[in-house]
C-alpha cells in the first residue's frame, strides 16, 4: 500500500519539486501551505506534471499556527510521515522583523509536532541549512561541525534542530531527519516548476536570472575580495531535482530502525564562485550578464560547501546533476515564466 506524507509548504521552491518527486515514486501527499511567499498555480503545475498521480495529491490552504485546521488535516489523514518546509527564510528580513520569524517558524513547528504526536504520526524530514553552519573554520562542513547562527532566521533553524533532538530524547518513538541544504537553484527539467521569488530576490541565482531576462539592469557582486579562486564567494549550489530526491531518500530512511534523529547534509561537495556560476548561465542561456562590484554583503561568509560522505553512505543518495544542468534548467524555466507563475501565456 503506498504511504500517506503530509508535506507542509508544499507550494513553495523545494516543496513543489518534492511533491512531483513523491507522486512520480507512488507516495499519496497532502500538502498544507497559507500561501504567504507561494502561488497554488505551482500545485496546479504540479498536478500537471504528475499527470495521472495526481489524483494522489490534495491541498489545504492552511497556516501551521492554525492548531484546528491542522487537526481537521490529521483527522482525515493517518500519516507515515511528515516533510516539514513550511517557513518564512529570508536572512534580511529576519533581522528587522525577529519576532515574525520566531513566531511563524518556531510556533508553527512546534503547533506541527505537537498535533503530530497527538495522531501518533512520529515520523519527520525537516528543512535545516547549512547556515548553521556560520562561517566555518574549514571546508567541506561535516555534521559534527560546530553550530552557529548569524541571525533569526539561521537562530530559527538551530532552536529547532535543539527541539527535534530533545523530543527524540524525551521519546525513543519519534524518528527524525533534519536535512542541511546547501544552496538550491535551478528548476524542473519541464520548466513548469520553479522558484518565483516574491519582489527583488535576495539569492544569486534568482537575480541574475531576472538580469538575464531585463527585469534587472545587472548583478550586484557582493565582494571580489575574499581569499578564494576569483575573490567571490565560494558556495554549493545543488540542482533543486537532486535535493528533492533526497527528501525521498530521508523517507526510506526513517524506515530503519536504528534511526533516532540524524543530520545529513543535502550538497553536491563542490565550491563554485559566484563568477564561476555567473559565466555557467551565460553560456547555458546565451545572455551577457552585466556586472556591478561592490563591497561585501553584512553577514557573509567566504566559502562553504558540503562534506557528502555521510548521505552517500547512510541515505544512498547523491547529487547527479553540476552546474551546468543547474543553469539551463533554471533558464528554461526562466525563459518560459519571465513573471514566475504570474506569466501571461504560459508555455
Ligand atoms: P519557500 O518560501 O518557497 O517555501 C516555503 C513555503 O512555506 C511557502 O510556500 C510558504 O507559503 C509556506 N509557509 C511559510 N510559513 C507557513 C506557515 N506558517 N504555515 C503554512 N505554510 C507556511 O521556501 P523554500 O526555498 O522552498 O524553502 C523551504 C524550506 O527549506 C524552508 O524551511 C527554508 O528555510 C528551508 N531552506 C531553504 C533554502 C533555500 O535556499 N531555498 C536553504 C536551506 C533551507
Ligand atoms: C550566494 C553567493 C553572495 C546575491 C542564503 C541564506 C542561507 C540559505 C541559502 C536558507 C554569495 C553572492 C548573492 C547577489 C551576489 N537559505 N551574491 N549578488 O548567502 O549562500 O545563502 O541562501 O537557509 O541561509 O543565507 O546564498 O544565493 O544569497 O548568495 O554576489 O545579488 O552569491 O554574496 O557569495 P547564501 P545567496
Amino acid at each position: 500500500m503506498s504511504k500517506n506524507v503530509l508535506v507542509t509548504g508544499g507550494a513553495g521552491y523545494i516543496g513543489s519539486h518534492t511533491v512531483l518527486q513523491l507522486l512520480l515514486d507512488g507516495y499519496r501527499v497532502v500538502v498544507v501551505d497559507n500561501l504567504d511567499n507561494s502561488s497554488d498555480v505551482a500545485i496546479e503545475r504540479v498536478e500537471e506534471l504528475a499527470g495521472e498521480l495526481a489524483k494522489n495529491l490534495s491541498f489545504h490552504k492552511v497556516d501551521l499556527r492554525d492548531r484546528q485546521a491542522l487537526e481537521e488535516v490529521f483527522a482525515e489523514t493517518k500519516f507515515d510521515a511528515v516533510i516539514h518546509f513550511a517557513g518564512l527564510k529570508a536572512v534580511g528580513e529576519s533581522v528587522h522583523k525577529p519576532l515574525l520569524y520566531y513566531d511563524n517558524n518556531l510556533i508553527g513547528t512546534i503547533t506541527l509536532l505537537e498535533t503530530m504526536a497527538a495522531h501518533g504520526c512520529k515520523n519527520l524530514v525537516f528543512s535545516s541549512s547549512a547556515t548553521v553552519y556560520g562561517w566555518p573554520k574549514e571546508v567541506p562542513c561535516t555534521e559534527e561541525f560546530p553550530l552557529a547562527a548569524a541571525n533569526p532566521y539561521g537562530r530559527t533553524k538551530l532552536f529547532i534542530e535543539e527541539i527535534c533532538q530533545d523530543l527524540r530524547r524525551s521519546d525513543s518513538e519519534w524518528k527524525i531527519i533534519l536535512l542541511r541544504y546547501f544552496n538550491p537553484v535551478g528548476a524542473h527539467p519541464s520548466g513548469y516548476i520553479g522558484e518565483d521569488p516574491r519582489g527583488t530576490p535576495n539569492n544569486l541565482m534568482p537575480f541574475v536570472q531576472q538580469v538575464a531576462i531585463g527585469r534587472q539592469p545587472a548583478l550586484t557582486v557582493f565582494g571580489n575580495n575574499y581569499s578564494t579562486k576569483d575573490g567571490t564567494g565560494v558556495r554549493d549550489y545543488i540542482h533543486i531535482v537532486d535535493l528533492a530526491d533526497g527528501h525521498i531518500a530521508a523517507l526510506r530512511k526513517l524506515s530503519d530502525p536504528k534511526i533516532g534523529c540524524e543530520v545529513y547534509n543535502l550538497g553536491t561537495g563542490k565550491g563554485t564562485s559566484v563568477l564561476e556560476m555567473v559565466a555557467a548561465f551565460e553560456k547555458a542561456s546565451g545572455k551577457k550578464i552585466p556586472l556591478v562590484m561592490a563591497g561585501r554583503r553584512p553577514g557573509d561568509v567566504e566559502t562553504v560547501y558540503a562534506s557528502t560522505k555521510k548521505a552517500e553512505h547512510e541515505l544512498n543518495w547523491k547529487a547527479k546533476y553540476g552546474i551546468e544542468e543547474m543553469c539551463r534548467d533554471q533558464w528554461n524555466w526562466a525563459s518560459k515564466n519571465p513573471y514566475g507563475y504570474a506569466s501571461p501565456n504560459l508555455n
